[in-house]
């Protein structure tokens, strides 16, 4: 069965101890509002992945994600963090190949491939991001344009590694703007990556897989969207950053 999943990607904000206070209030409301079978996971910045992991690790609903990986195992790479650092301190999915990091990191396809495989090959699920810019939308090519980053990054893992990869469709102009994709423009881009999915890995995996919408999701607008039959759940960013409306999310399904 595919899995339902709120991820909050917290982007590089907040301090180790607006960070700490931020999780703990999520974890509570957690704890005691959501009863249900939904995976919630948080992505903070890199250093404070361990305390925040602590700090959750008592409820099963709740999990680590770190924002990033280095495509390398390890070495010479100023700055950079791997897989295994990442696996070490407790993280269980990493979100790969944003826009943020493919647009100001130039991270390309093939670097977001070598991304997906280390995170797998070190046990952790990766959250691999797809959407397209508004003039692709605008040109009536956004199908096409997710399509090729679909392809580019996932066509080469096997059938066993594309099952624990989750997916999350953030179109660009959507993110941080206040412009939510309607929940029928979200509907149709889901059904389509998992049509493609389906082409590239058997149809099961496919079907199998987690979905997710990103894109200035809240609390108004996230029980429309999980409605449709292909959103799995949602990848947050904004509202991720305040307990209320992130859990105000979460319950949403
Ligand atoms: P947003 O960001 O919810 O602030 O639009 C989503 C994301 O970039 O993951």
């Amino acid at each position: 069965m595919r899995k339902r999943i709120v991820a909050g990607n917290w982007k590089m904000n907040k301090t180790y101890e607006e960070a700490l206070s931020l999780v703990s209030e999520i974890d509570n409301m957690v704890k005691d509002e959501v009863n249900g079978d939904v995976t919630v996971i948080v992505a903070p910045p890199f250093p404070f992945l361990q305390s925040v992991g602590k700090l959750t690790q008592g409820n099963d609903l709740m999990h680590l994600a770190a924002q990033n990986v280095s495509e390398h195992d390890s070495g010479a790479y100023t700055g950079e963090v791997s897989a295994s650092m990442l696996k070490s301190v407790g993280v269980q999915y990493v979100i790969i190949g944003h826009s943020e990091r493919r647009m100001y990191h130039h991270e390309d396809a093939q670097a977001l491939y070598k991304k997906l495989k280390a995170t797998i090959a070190q046990g952790m699920t990766p959250i691999f991001c797809c959407g397209e810019p508004l003039e692709e939308r605008d040109a009536d090519r956004h199908f096409e344009y997710v399509g090729k980053q679909l392809h580019d990054s996932l066509s080469y893992l096997s059938n066993e590694e594309f099952d624990k990869v989750v997916i999350a469709y953030e179109p660009i102009w959507a993110i941080g703007t206040g412009r939510t994709a309607s929940s029928q423009q979200a509907q149709e881009m889901h059904a389509y990556i998992r049509e493609q999915l389906s082409r590239m890995f058997d149809a099961e995996a496919a079907f199998n897989c987690s979905i997710l919408y990103g894109g200035s999701c809240n609390p108004g607008n996230a029980k429309e969207l999980f409605a449709q039959p292909d959103v799995d759940g949602g990848l947050i960013g904004g509202a991720s950053l305040k307990s209320r409306d992130f859990t105000d999310i979460i319950k949403s399904f």
